[in-house]
Formats: C-alpha cells, structure tokens, sequence
C-alpha cells in the first residue's frame, strides 16, 4: 500500500491564508503527486489535484458534504445549512428547486433585465469622471438579480444590497474586519430575505410563478413540507448573491480586454462565437474558488490511497485549471485552446465538476457563461472609454482577489450598440 505523501507542517491553516489561491497548486508540484495530506484546523486533510482526481472527489457515492463546510465560511457565503451542506436525496430535491430556475427562458429573462441595466448605466457613466466597473457591474447584476427574482429593491437600498452581497463573497476568506463585514452583511441579508419569504407567503407580496421568490417560498422537500423561513431566506439569497458576484469575472475579463486589446477585433468576428471562448478562458486564467471540500462516506481506497470515513478531502480548483497535462502553457491566456477542449465535466471545474442533479456542480454556472459573454461585448462595442493609469495587480494571497482598482475607466461613451 503507497505511503500518502505528508506536508511537513504541523498545521497549515496559516500556510492557507498566507499562500492564497496557490497553496494547494504549490504542494503538488513540490510533491510531484495529485494526492498528499495536510494538517488543516488540527485535523487529517487528504488533498487532491487534476482531472483525474476531480472525477473521484465528484463521485456523490464517496463523499459528503455534511460537516465539510467550516462555519466561518457558512456565517458570510452560503448561509448555515445552505444546499451546499446537504447530501442524498434531500440534496437532489433542492438542487432540482435551482435547476428549475435555470431553463432557458428564465435565463433569457435574466439576460433582458440585464441589458437594459448596461444601457441604463453606460449613460450615467457619460456624466462620471471616473467608473469603477467592480462597484457599478455589482449594482447592474443586483437590479437585474432581484427583478429577475421576483424581490423588490428600492432605490435608495441599491448600493448598500449590492456591497452587502459584494461583502458576503468577500467575507468567506477573510479574517478580522473583512469576515466580520461579511457576517454582518449576510444577517442583514437574511432578515431581509425572510422579511420577503413571509410577505410572499401571507400573499400581501404577489410574485410571479417561476421566479426564484416564488419557488423557494413555496418549494416542498420530499415530505412535502415548505422550507422554515430562515432557510428559504438563505436559499433565496443562494439564487441572487451568486449573480452578483459575477462581478468578480466581469472585472477580470475588462482586465483582459485591456491587457491582449487583439481579441476586441476577434469578438466582432460574426462567423464564429468568439465570445464563448474568451469568457471561458477567463473562468479558467483568473482565480476565483481556490478549493472546495468534502467528507469520505463510507472507508475506500484509490490507487491504493486509503480514504478512510470521515476524512476531510479538499479538491485544488485553482490548481486543476493550470494543469499542464490539460492545459498548454496554462499561464498564457489563450481563449483559443477552448476550441479544442471536449467538454469534460473533471478538468475545467471554476465552478466545480460532475453532474448538476446528482452532484454540487454550480447549479448557476449557464447564468454565469452568458451574463459574462453579455457583458463582454458590451465592453466591446456598447462603449468606448479610457483606462486610465491605476493598480491592476491581483493578490493571489487574497481570497477571493480582484484587480486592486476595481478596474476604473474614463471618458465613457455609450455607442448606443445593444449589450
Ligand atoms: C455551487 C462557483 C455563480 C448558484 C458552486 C460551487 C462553486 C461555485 C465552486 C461549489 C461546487 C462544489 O461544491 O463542488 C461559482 C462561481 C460563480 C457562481 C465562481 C460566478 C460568479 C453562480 C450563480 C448561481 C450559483 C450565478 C445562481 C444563480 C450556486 C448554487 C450552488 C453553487 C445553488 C450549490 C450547488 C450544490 O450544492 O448542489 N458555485 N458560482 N452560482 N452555485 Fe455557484
């Protein structure tokens, strides 16, 4: 039987935080090995890397998620209990809840409401000195979020709903002030989300069938019981937050634009959807989930490696999108390798990998491909700006990082071209 390789270190919880997104990624190039085990929060953590790995770690068979999830990041991201946290068939019924929202007229209505948000804001950009995209893309993707949701927002909340779904994200790898900041956003959220979930219920809230309001307050778990309030506020806001945050991608993606301006002639190529691959490779370039975790089910081995139950196995995210085995020179951003790439569900995992129904696949993962593409292209052709001198350097020891700017443009000018 192989003897599992082990870090050195008595514990790497600090390693973690001081490392960043590369942690994992470092070890399995210094071990030489897709498999090796750590000491994390006081426990045994057998780490995993690469495709290979991935299709184990997304067998729903061997792991659970029950217990995997540290609280600190359930207190700002996700919320206690959250689907993230489910297994078997509680889990399964929820996740069909989110695949639900996810048909392609429901996305097709998200994408509307959000190209009218672009619109809407390019012209108020044309009277800024200064747009720093980060902060205005949250705001466009939290309208457009809670239209689509069926959750009312008035004007004078937008900012502060926006930044307090900002904060959540930004939360879960803090510690200190930026975690606090998350958790408070998060209670702040909840109360606010339960407040809708009861008007909705009480019904002095109408709200369309096959919005997400409507479909969390009313689902029903395989007992045919609603959800408690507090957690339909929390898988609500598991349907809206998300969106939000794919500010983060937009914001890497204008970086991208401005960094290899050759691709902006590339995307007005009408013969080919160039914009599916730029959006792609910038899932894959820039960090976002540096791991995610889960808990051996039952005792198995692979390759000879023993998993015994209830061990902590982390799956390196970060990592398997620059493995080299999978990826040609994984630190040149080149949109065009996704010409070739056969569409596994193991080796380009930014969102996770498996199945959607079965698994813990992003169940937003379509939303986030064509929101991206969206604004992209409007990037593109719906203005034309400056950028300006400014910071953008990411800090791969800060999780989840973003170009230090935010990414501030000037001189806006809407083209009046569609987003
Ligand atoms: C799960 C990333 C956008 C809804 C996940 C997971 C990751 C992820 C890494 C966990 C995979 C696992 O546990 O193995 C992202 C990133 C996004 C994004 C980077 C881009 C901003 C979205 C959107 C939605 C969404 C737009 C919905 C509107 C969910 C849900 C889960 C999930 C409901 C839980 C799935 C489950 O446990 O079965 N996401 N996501 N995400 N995501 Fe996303």
């Amino acid at each position: 039987m192989p003897e599992l390789i082990r870090d050195p270190s008595l514990d790497s919880t600090l390693d973690v935080l001081r490392e960043g997104y590369p942690f994992l990624y470092n070890r399995s190039q210094r071990f030489d090995s897709d498999i090796f085990q750590i000491q994390l929060m006081g426990m045994k953590a057998i780490c995993l890397h690469g495709a290979e790995a991935a299709e184990l770690f997304y067998n729903p068979k061997l792991f659970i998620r029950k217990g995997a999830i540290p609280r600190r990041v359930q207190t700002t991201l996700m919320g206690i209990d959250a689907i993230q946290t489910r297994d078997n068939g509680e889990h399964r019924c929820r996740k069909e809840m989110f695949m639900s929202l996810m048909e392609p007229a429901s996305r097709q209505r998200l994408m509307s409401l959000l190209a009218e948000q672009w619109q809407r804001y390019a012209h108020r950009w044309e009277q800024m000195d200064r747009v720093v995209l980060f902060r205005e893309a949250q705001e466009i993707l939290c309208r457009a979020a809670c239209a689509w949701a069926g959750v009312p927002l008035e004007e004078k909340e937008v900012r502060l709903r926006a930044r307090d779904f900002g904060n959540m994200v930004d939360g879960f790898g803090g510690v200190g002030p930026r975690h606090w900041h998350g958790k408070q956003a998060r209670s702040r959220g909840e109360k606010w989300m339960r407040s809708i979930i009861r008007a909705i219920r009480k019904g002095t809230l109408p709200v369309q069938e096959g919005t997400a309001a409507h479909t969390v307050a009313w689902y029903r778990d395989a007992e045919g019981e609603l959800l408690d309030v507090q957690m339909a506020a929390i898988e609500l806001m598991n349907a809206i937050r998300p969106i939000v945050a794919i500010s983060t991608y937009i914001t890497f993606a204008a970086l991208a634009l401005h960094e290899y301006p050759p691709y902006r002639q590339l995307l007005r190529d009408p013969a080919e959807d160039y914009a599916e691959l730029f959006v792609q490779e910038v899932r894959r370039y820039f960090p976002f989930t540096p791991f995610v975790g889960a808990l051996v089910r039952e005792d198995f081995t692979w390759h000879g490696f023993e998993f015994p139950k209830g061990t902590m196995v982390l799956l390196d995210v970060y990592g398997t999108l620059r493995d080299e085995r999978w990826w040609q020179d994984p630190e040149v951003f080149w949109p065009e390798r996704f010409r070739q790439w056969q569409g596994s569900p193991y080796d380009f995992i930014p969102q996770g990998g498996g199945e959607y129904l079965t698994g813990h696949r992003c169940a937003g993962e379509w939303i986030t491909i064509e929101a991206m593409k969206q604004a992209v292209l409007f990037l593109n052709d719906g203005i034309r700006y400056d950028v300006p001198a400014q910071d953008l350097s990411y800090d791969l020891t800060r999780m989840p990082t973003l170009p230090a700017s935010g990414f501030v443009m000037t001189e806006v000018r809407a083209t009046g071209k569609g987003a």
